[in-house]
């Protein structure tokens, strides 16, 4: 059945917000819903937490390799080999020996080793506007954090940061008027990244350090070095994938305390909730809203026939409002108990930096918790226009001025 109603294809009808009430109807109606596209060609949705988790454990029929993981196709045999070089546009064995090069940067372990120093990062960040009691948010606040981190991981001098703030936004913007409006754009973009990677491998393939870049420069798959479009495509990932998606947490996240001036009120009196309260920012306003895969195969999800080819689209923000697993779903509650949110996805391609994610929202909610008290919103926040990023460009919050 057709259900013209529903377009989740267009950008614009993303910039009020997630439409939720369209999810609900396709969970409830039709949770493997065929949605025609006449431009970019239709789609399976994937809305039921269910099925999420079973499509993204079958990497051999749903594929991440065969067109990558973005809704609209690769434009030309170029684009597709480029996409290629991308791990997370990889399948298994392939995808296995690339991940390794880098995983042992995230383990657990790894990570609480940089606790310290996160907090003392996040305490200068909130330092630098909690005196003036009012801020932008996205820009003065939330960006910070991530991409000092990504960049002291990378080796990528600080100076150079919000030079890579700027691409990552043209890159992911690709669909928002006020950053990219062509591919060219986009792609001239992940050039000056690339032109980034070049500098830092003659500086690191002489004096290697200990950092991301380094390792990568040095690494072996299958007694081979990385190639330089993979070096740089690796580069590129890592800079991008590491800071765009936890700053627009950071960002949902406050909009939403600040939405629910009751729970922010229990946070401030019993900070122990803070971990509880991230996972239920991230289960209710993810950062990723969908990923795509390609059936290489023919496949039945929920009793649909998918064939070889087709295209299947992820929905993270329905299966995170699932009724079927979380209880009173569009209720924003700090105190969940049961709550296997998705949004870092689940299986072959579980993000590599969820750990790293989870410290940085810790650190710097606790800051902004303790410090930035009776914050309100001083005009309504701007989207981005996207459906592939639930991301805010401009937040301005006004708050008690600390002294
Ligand atoms: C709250 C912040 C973050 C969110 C919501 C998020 C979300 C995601 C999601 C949904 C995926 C894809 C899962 C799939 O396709 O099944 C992913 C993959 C990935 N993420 Fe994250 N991410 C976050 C932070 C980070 C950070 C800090 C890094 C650090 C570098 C990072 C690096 C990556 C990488 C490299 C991949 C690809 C993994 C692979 O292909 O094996 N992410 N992330």
């Amino acid at each position: 059945m057709h259900r013209d109603h529903i377009e989740l294809s267009d950008p614009d009808r993303f910039l009020g917000g997630v439409p939720h009430e369209w999810f609900r109807e396709l969970r409830r109606e039709d949770p493997v819903y065929f949605h025609p596209d006449a431009e970019l060609g239709g789609y399976w949705c994937i809305t039921k937490h269910e099925d999420l988790r079973q499509v993204s454990r079958m990497p051999g029929v749903f594929s991440n390799c065969e067109s990558g993981v973005s809704m609209r196709d690769p434009e030309d045999e170029n684009a597709l080999a480029r996409s290629r070089a991308i791990m997370l546009n990889m399948d298994p064995p392939k995808h296995v020996k690339y991940r390794r090069l880098v995983q042992r940067g995230f383990t657990p372990r790894r990570i609480g080793e940089q606790e310290e120093y996160l907090r003392g990062l996040a305490r200068n960040i909130v330092d630098a506007v909690a005196p003036r009691g009012e801020c932008e948010f996205v820009e003065e606040l939330a960006c910070e954090l991530p991409l000092q981190v990504i960049c002291e991981m990378m080796g990528v001098p600080q100076a150079e940061r919000h030079q890579i703030f700027h691409l990552t936004n043209v890159m992911i913007g690709a669909d928002d008027p006020d950053f990219a409006t062509t591919r060219a754009e986009g792609e001239k973009a992940s050039a000056e990244i690339f032109g980034f990677a070049h500098r830092l491998a003659q500086r690191y393939k002489e004096k290697p350090e200990d950092n991301l870049t380094s390792r990568l420069l040095h690494a072996d798959v299958d007694g081979e070095a990385l190639s330089d479009l993979d070096y740089c495509s690796f580069f590129l990932l890592l800079l991008v994938a590491g800071n765009e998606t936890t700053r627009t947490v950071t960002v949902n996240g406050f909009r939403a305390l600040m939405e629910h001036p009751e729970q922010l009120r229990m946070l401030v009196d019993d900070p122990s909730l803070i971990p509880s309260a991230i996972e239920e920012i991230l289960r209710y306003e993810p950062a990723v809203i969908h990923f795509r895969r390609t059936a290489v195969a023919d496949a039945e999800v929920r009793g649909k026939r998918i064939r070889k080819g087709d295209k299947v689209i992820l929905w993270y923000p329905s299966a995170n409002r699932d009724e079927e697993v979380f209880e009173d779903p569009d209720r924003f509650d700090i105190t969940r108990r049961n709550n296997p949110q998705l949004s870092f996805g689940i299986g072959e391609h579980y993000c590599l930096g969820a750990n790293l994610a989870r410290l940085e929202l810790q650190v710097i909610f606790e800051e902004i918790v303790r410090r930035l008290r009776e914050p309100e919103m001083l005009t309504e926040p701007r989207r981005l226009r996207s459906n592939f990023i639930n991301g805010v460009k401009e937040m301005r919050v006004g708050f008690t001025p600390e002294r």
